[in-house]
């Protein structure tokens, strides 16, 4: 398969250094990466640190000999997908506005015939200065993409909007460009993690749901074009920058905000490993440990899927199965229970807390088995199937 080809432009500022990050990132990412840096952005990074993490000479160079034909300002774009320049500097960014070309990485961004993504990195004040704004819709209403900038402390010292948002989150936003718009104009709807059912004032009942299956279909969901809410349970997970993202703690609570949400929802996804069953006995107070027995007395609680699939108009409900033995068995009879279009089987001594696992999806046409992949894939591959029945079913 051929490699995705995509410039990264690199202008002089602090915010530099992670650009090498961002380059390796990409590399990992199996996107063919070509660097082209500004003369500032030389005194912050070394070109050599580029070319080492991508293969390629790194260009500055308008007149660069190395480009057979002189012709560096269009020939370094050629076949590629986007420009990225991360960081783009206050500078950088006016020149831009302006359609001024006066070195090679300006004059590649206004000779392009692909998309143009900044990744602005400055100090507050100049983010904030009013020609930079000016510069920032001006760019905006040009049709190129600001990724940013992200608010918090900077190398300045100073605390505000102005910092580069971190290289996963600029891989994640590119990513999210090339993947096809199957959900767009769609609502969706996914519960994440697990669940904590209180002991007491601070102990409680919980599982290993990481979280991480739940925000990968997040995740999938947003590149895909959708609105996404993600109820999550307690996870150590920074949620996606993009969905409405709402933090529950028990099974009671996830339910109150699913149940807030779903009545807006075309298509609902159960990822969280809800807890079966809640403390009737629950202490409000730390129980003190003394020699007796303590018995905690158990209630089931309520089934947030079967309650949102069970409604006169449902939104498409998605569910998960996690099983330890009987999979396909187990999973189906889910399914058939809860009356949902699809559920995704996966084992629960492989899917729990991993980065990478195998799905069954099993719907009304039978059984899909998605192969092992890392669950970012996975939830790609999930959203992509998901899209196709819906579209069939409604469209
Ligand atoms: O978070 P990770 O570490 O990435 O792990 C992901 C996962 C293994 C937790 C996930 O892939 C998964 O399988 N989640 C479902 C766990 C499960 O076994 O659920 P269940 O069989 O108890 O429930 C079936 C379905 O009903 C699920 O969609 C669940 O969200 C939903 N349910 C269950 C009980 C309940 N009270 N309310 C519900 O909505």
């Amino acid at each position: 398969m051929e490699l995705k080809r995509i410039v990264l432009g690199v202008t002089g500022g602090v915010a530099a250094y992670k650009a090498a990050e961002l380059a390796r990132l990409m590399v990992k990412d199996g996107l063919d990466v070509q660097v082209v840096m500004t003369e500032a952005a030389r005194h912050f990074v070394g070109a050599a640190t580029f070319q080492a993490i991508t293969g390629h000479p790194v260009f500055t160079d308008l007149w660069d000999e190395r480009v057979d034909n002189g012709m560096a300002h269009i020939d370094l774009t050629r076949g590629a997908e986007a420009i990225l320049v991360a960081p783009a500097s206050a500078d950088f960014m006016a020149k831009l506005a302006h359609g001024r070309a006066d070195d090679l990485l300006s004059t590649l961004c206004l000779a392009r015939d692909c998309p143009l993504l900044l990744a602005p990195a400055m100090n507050r004040q100049m983010w904030e200065a009013p020609p930079t704004q000016r510069n920032a819709a001006q760019l905006k209403a040009d049709g190129v993409t600001l990724l940013g900038p992200a608010s918090g402390e900077q190398a300045c010292g100073e605390v505000g909007f102005g910092r580069m948002l971190a290289p996963e989150d600029l891989l994640e936003a590119l990513d999210a460009r090339f993947q096809p718009k199957r959900l767009s104009g769609l609502k969706v709807l996914i519960t994440a993690g697990p669940t904590f059912e209180p002991i007491d004032a601070v102990r409680g009942i919980t599982n290993s749901s990481s979280g991480k299956m739940g925000y990968a279909v997040a995740r999938a969901a947003l590149e895909a074009g959708a609105e996404v809410t993600l109820i999550s349970g307690p996870t150590c997970l920074a949620p996606p920058r993009e969905a409405k993202t709402v933090a529950v703690s028990s099974a009671q609570e996830m339910l109150a905000a699913v149940e807030a949400a779903a009545d807006a929802a075309d298509i609902f996804i159960g990822v969280a490993a809800v807890a079966d069953y809640y403390v009737l006995n629950r202490s409000e107070q730390k129980i003190k440990k003394d020699a007796h027995i303590l018995t905690l007395e158990l209630a089931p609680n309520p089934d947030i899927l079967a309650n949102i699939s069970s409604r006169p108009k449902p939104p498409f409900c998605v569910g998960f199965a996690a099983e330890s033995e009987n999979l396909e068995e187990y999973a189906e009879l889910k399914r058939r229970r809860k009356h949902l279009p699809l559920i995704v089987a996966n084992d629960v001594t492989e899917a729990v807390g991993a980065d990478a696992v195998q799905l069954i999806l099993l719907d009304e046409a039978g059984k899909h088995v998605l192969e092992q992949a890392d669950k970012r894939t996975q939830a790609r591959r999930l959203i992509a199937h998901i899209a196709q029945l819906y579209n069939t079913r409604y469209q």
